[in-house]
């Protein structure tokens, strides 16, 4: 079979890397990959967002099956047009993607269908917003509408900072047209737990739960970045509160989409916080989480290709999918500076013994040699018994990785290690 992975980082490789494993797999390729994934699939030069392109590679390269990985060509309708030239795909049509592309639908979702969420208030003229601000309560959470790279969502911790908040989406336009509405919604606490699930619609099948480390510096300081790291399985998520998740989450959310004449199949993530008033919601997306899935899927028994088809042909019901009771820990190595200024360029040594734990997000080949080519340049994973192994071994494993200007976080799992021995 002819395989081809849309997207580029971590994520991707992680996914290919996987999918690699299944026998009837002849060929990988990736678009547009990057400099490390040329090692696992052919790289070809189409970006993620220029749809006809992607499409019309599909098409002239007789692809068997296309998995669709970013939130933008899902959002923007690859799946559809790949489909209309009768291409299977794995990965949500528009009509569904919009779970992730729009905070305002999502939340008119989850409080239509009675899912638990933070509540809210939507605003699509600045002035009554920043009248809102003048009594909402404090902290308080303002949201970009639509994509914004990850970075649309401001906890204000003073009314001034909620308001400049506000100004800077609806008046200043930083996150463009995704700025047009606003979600302004309650503060919430607890901790955070990511949980992907496989859905074909009728069925959805829960894999390991995760934690990200969103935050740039150790013990969660500094600015928010895409991701420094992950541990699976999440200790807070016990078996009560998932069987709970499932209930009140999951099975609704599904049931919902095919409600409103969007069902959802593919990847759909749950970022949940778990307040003290049981599980919330935080935040849908309609793909894998980057780089949650460099802990799960390396903890995925049964095979990648076999589950997505699966959830194509809408045979979910009768496929095992099977998960290790094992440990995971990824360890992101980023370039110094990142999330906000950062140079690139430098030479990457990654040693072959660890060549198969490494997930490379941003690289480029130049004249045979592998160089950094992002904020976030690559994910190492370690699987072991414990978690205290698998963060162990990550680290040991970062340790014989080098790069100029190489930064990550010294305390990867800690949190959930420290939960653990609660
Ligand atoms: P998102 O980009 O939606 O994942 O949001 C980024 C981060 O902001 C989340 O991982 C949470 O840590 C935080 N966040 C989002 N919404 C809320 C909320 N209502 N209350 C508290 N924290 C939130
Ligand atoms: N790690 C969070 C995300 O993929 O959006």
């Amino acid at each position: 079979m002819k395989i081809m992975v849309v997207g580029g980082g971590g994520r991707e490789h992680a996914i290919i890397k996987k999918i690699k494993e299944n026998k009837t797999v002849s060929e990988i390729f990736a678009l547009p990959g990057n400099g490390d994934i040329a090692a696992d699939a052919t790289c070809v030069n189409i970006g993620a967002k220029d749809i006809p392109a992607i499409v019309a590679f599909a098409v002239a390269n007789k692809i068997d099956y296309a998995v669709v990985a970013p939130d933008d060509p899902l959002v923007l309708g690859c799946v559809d047009a790949l489909e209309e030239k009768g291409i299977p795909c794995f990965g949500p049509r528009a009509n569904a993607a919009v779970i992730e592309g729009s905070k305002v639908f999502s939340k008119n979702l989850m409080k239509k269908y009675g899912i638990p969420t933070a509540t809210y208030e939507v605003f699509d003229d600045m002035e009554k917003a920043l009248s809102y601000l003048e009594t909402a309560p404090i902290p308080t959470v303002i949201k970009a509408d639509g994509l914004a790279l990850g970075k649309g969502v401001i906890i204000a911790m003073t009314r001034d900072e909620a308001k400049d908040a506000v100004k800077s989406m609806m008046e200043d336009k930083v996150f463009g047209a995704s700025g047009d509405h606003v979600v302004i919604e309650e503060f919430l606490t607890g901790p955070e737990v990511s949980v992907l699930a496989f859905t074909d619609g009728k069925t959805l099948v829960p894999m390991v739960s995760s934690m990200d480390h969103k935050r740039a510096g150790d013990n969660d300081t500094g600015l928010n970045t895409g991701g420094m790291g992950t541990v699976a399985p999440n200790p807070y998520y016990t078996e009560d509160l998932a069987e709970r998740c499932m209930k009140e989450i999951f099975l609704p959310t599904m049931n919902a989409m095919n409600a409103e004449g969007r069902t959802f199949k593919g990847c759909l993530y749950f970022g949940l916080m778990i307040t003290e008033n049981g599980p919330k919601v935080i935040e849908y997306n309609c793909r894998f989480g980057d780089p949650e899935t460099q802990v799960v899927l390396p903890l995925l028994e049964s095979d990648l290709l076999t589950v997505m088809q699966a959830v194509t042909n809408e045979t979910l019901a009768q496929t095992q999918v099977k998960f290790s009771k094992k440990n995971a820990c990824c360890v992101i190595m980023a370039s110094k500076g990142y999330p906000t200024a950062y140079e690139k360029g430098f030479v990457m040594t990654i040693p072959e013994t660890v060549q198969d734990k490494v997930f490379v997000a941003g690289a480029s080949l130049k004249d045979g040699k592998l160089l950094t080519n992002g904020g976030r340049v690559l994910g190492v994973t370690a699987v072991s018994e414990t978690l205290e192994t698998a963060i162990d071994t990550a680290y040991s494993y970062v340790k014989t990785i080098s790069f100029d200007n190489a930064y990550y976080r010294n305390d990867i799992g800690q949190r959930a290690l420290a939960a653990k021995k609660q």
